[in-house]
């Protein structure tokens, strides 16, 4: 079985895992901690052991191995590096979401790499930690890929500054797996035999907790938020029981080297370890800013000399961000133009400490749009940020719309967007980070008399961010569209004096910032946003109904009659691309899928999906395959059934087979969950959910063979 190497930039995710206080105490028992780090058991004074991270995410790493069917027999962590953004709080919930990013082939005696990446959110809003994983798939190499980087940590030629003995319990990986890592070679002492162990192993990342707090005791003692890296190589196996030693070498203020050692015959269990932790000056500088800044982020922001995003311009740069200010200061209706407007709010932020330039360029042209982007690059090196702000108004009824009033407005709200955003676009995918901002309105949304080229204009903004959101997507870029309501030259004639006053374009600003920040994860959304009031809005399609029988047109006054059915928007729903909108049409006139859908309503059974298997069958995938998948299903809907695989065949039949291949047990709730899609295939075999008999390998082929 070859590595699926199409896995590679497929988004894996969102994985959410729900903890409390509990769940950090039971992982630090896990690690080892006890009455002398008092601060990782005792609820009333709690802090969260860094490591906790990677032991929040196993149901990720479960789907990476899964995604990139790496021979599970020969499977190996191989490295961690976690890069942590904010402190972890003490309960929550987390969001995990990322990507495999490389294959690499170390050649076909030594194996393959798997390198995943993932973002880890809170439910807070704030973005904790970056995991990069590394599985080793010592049976995988050989299919000719790159070998990848070689990199080698050295560790200084004297004795280590620090040393931390610590004696895992003979029974520790019991309690680590309480954890989430509940693995088998763990815990079972047949499975660790016919694995080629003594005994159960310690788990690798139970020994990494123990390095983690270790690391932490000698260098930032007391203070675990401090760690902003800890990265590892995980080299040896070790049993439960044995002591170890972290030996550590501080190399500067911030930054340490460290190896953990099997202390009874100087192994190496944990190799080329990396940790750096940040200033008490950059933490109280990070508490100050609440979380969300722009450090090292360039922000463009187009019509920033007034109004709503002169307010943008002046908040990134007090939050850290070097901004562009670009202006052509014209008229409410876009004609004339002068400098003064950006250069005010260049100096505005500037004086306040922060970095900025001004750009008088029009984001109506292409080369306006391009200069826009080099002046960025030019001063600052790239772009992270794109605001798309720049505005005019030329209202008239449609009858007076005259094609200069219309072209103008389609020229500097919707082709400025593309203008500015295409070119900054290519820049944000070179460096795998963006976030950009439309600005629609209420008007395009909703339609407001007297604009039919604004609210056009406004419009197909969304359908621009549609599409976009697609695009970028996998290159880490997030668009969305705000529909702001703010008191300025725009509006001045439109709102009513009184609400006018409380209509302060800072109140926009919150929302934006957030939808700029790396913090924010999510893409494709509108929201509108005005005196601090703030919520979403979308697109949404009705269940709908088939009018006929679908063979034979249906008459008007047919459809006429179903028009209750048709424009009823109860339990509408929104889809991610044109494609899955398409689904309900087509579901509509599949009985095969229409009956699957009643049925997972209705309660699927363990029978039924048996009983549809041969339709399920892909011939396609299965030229040369000869295998017998034996299903042992527990609970009250058990039973067995044998699945033969022979020539392109498929026989599903009741009871059990002389000589299966593949023997595969579950309860019959986590088999449903599986084929429903709820339960990933590879986290019920790491969890313990599913057990595996006979030929591991072949269960990885059922996935292909099989479209449930
Ligand atoms: P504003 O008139 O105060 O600011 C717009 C800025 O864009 C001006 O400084 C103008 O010089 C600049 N600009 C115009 N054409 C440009 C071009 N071709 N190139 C570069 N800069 C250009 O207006 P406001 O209210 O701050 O509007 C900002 C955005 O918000 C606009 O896109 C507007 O349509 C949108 N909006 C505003 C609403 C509000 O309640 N103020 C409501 C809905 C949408």
């Amino acid at each position: 079985m070859a590595l699926n190497l199409d896995a590679i930039g497929k988004k894996i995710g969102p994985v959410s895992k729900e903890y409390n206080w509990k769940d950090l105490v039971l992982y630090a028992l896990g690690v080892g901690a006890g009455f002398d780090d008092l601060e990782y058991c005792y609820e009333q004074k709690l802090k969260v052991i860094p490591s906790f991270s990677i032991a929040s995410v196993f149901g990720f790493l479960a789907e990476v191995a899964g995604d990139s069917n790496v021979d599970l027999s020969g499977i190996l962590h191989g490295e961690q590096d976690i890069i942590f953004h904010n402190p972890i709080p003490t309960e929550g919930t987390l969001s995990t979401e990322g990507a495999i990013t490389h294959m690499y082939d170390k050649g076909a005696e030594k194996g393959a790499l798997v390198v995943a990446e993932a973002d880890t959110m809170h439910s807070n809003g704030s973005k904790l930690f970056t995991n990069i994983f590394t599985i080793f798939g010592r049976k995988d190499g050989g299919f000719g890929g790159d070998p990848g980087p070689s990199e080698t940590v050295e560790f200084p030629d004297r004795d280590p500054d620090f040393e931390e003995k610590a004696s895992p319990s003979p029974d520790q990986p019991l309690m680590y797996r309480l954890s989430g890592d509940v693995f088998q070679l763990h815990v079972d002492p047949d499975f660790a035999k016919a694995s080629g162990f003594e005994k159960p192993i310690m788990h690798g990342l139970c020994t990494h907790g123990f390095a983690c707090r270790a690391v932490i005791k000698h260098l930032f003692p007391g203070e675990p938020e401090r760690m902003s890296r800890f990265r590892v190589r995980f080299s040896r196996t070790i049993y439960p029981g044995v002591p170890v030693t972290t030996q550590i070498w501080k190399m500067e203020e911030g930054r340490a080297l460290f190896r953990t050692i099997n202390a009874e015959n100087g192994d190496v269990v944990i190799d080329r370890g990396v940790v750096e932790w940040l200033s008490k000056e950059e933490m109280e500088r990070r508490a100050r800013l609440g979380g969300i800044n722009f450090d090292d982020r360039v922000a463009i922001v187009t019509g920033a000399g007034a109004g709503l995003g002169r307010a943008y311009a002046l908040e990134l740069g007090r939050l850290g961000a070097k901004v562009v200010v670009n202006d052509l200061g014209g008229a409410r209706d876009g004609t004339g133009g002068g400098t003064s407007a950006a250069d005010q709010v260049v100096e505005e932020i500037k004086s306040s400490g922060g970095e900025a330039m001004a750009n008088y360029d029009s984001v109506a042209t292409a080369e306006g749009g391009q200069a826009i982007v080099d002046a960025a690059i030019q001063a600052f090196g790239k772009v992270d940020i794109v605001i798309n702000n720049a505005g005019i108004l030329r209202d008239k009824t449609l009858a007076k719309m005259e094609p200069e009033n219309w072209d103008a407005v389609m020229d500097v709200h919707l082709k400025g967007a593309y203008n500015v955003t295409r070119p900054a676009f290519v820049k944000m995918r070179e460096n795998r980070y963006g976030r950009i901002i439309l600005t629609t309105s209420g008007a395009g949304l909703y339609g407001n008399f007297g604009q039919t080229n604004y609210s056009a204009a406004k419009m197909g903004l969304l359908g621009f961010m549609n599409t976009l959101r697609i695009e970028g997507d996998k290159h880490n870029i997030n668009v969305n569209t705000i529909a702001p309501v703010a008191a300025t030259r725009l509006t001045e004639d439109v709102l009513p004096p009184e609400l006018f006053e409380k209509l302060k374009p800072e109140f926009v600003a919150p929302l934006v910032l957030y939808l700029c920040s790396e913090q924010c994860t999510g893409t494709g959304a509108v929201y509108n946003a005005g005196m601090g009031y703030y919520n979403r809005a979308a697109v949404v399609t009705g269940p709908g109904v088939v009018v006929g029988d679908g063979k034979e047109i249906p008459t008007p006054e047919a459809v006429a009659a179903s028009m209750g059915k048709i424009k009823s928007l109860e339990s509408a729903e929104e889809f991610p691309n044109a494609m899955a909108a398409f689904g309900p049409m087509l579901a509509a006139f599949s009985p095969k899928k229409k009956e699957a859908a009643e049925a997972g309503g209705r309660g699927l059974t363990v029978k039924a999906v048996f009983d549809g298997m041969v339709d399920a069958f892909q011939p396609d995938a299965a030229s040369g395959v000869d295998v017998v998948f034996q299903w042992d299903i527990s609970g009250t809907q058990s039973g067995l059934w044998s699945v033969v695989v022979k020539d392109g065949t498929c026989e599903v039949s009741e009871g059990s087979h002389s000589s299966p291949t593949t023997i595969l047990k579950m309860a019959d709730e986590d088999f449903l969950k599986m084929i429903t899609g709820e339960l990933n295939a590879m986290s019920a075999y790491t969890g313990g959910k599913l057990k595996i008999e006979g030929d591991l390998m072949k269960s990885q082929l059922i996935e292909k063979l099989f479209k449930l």
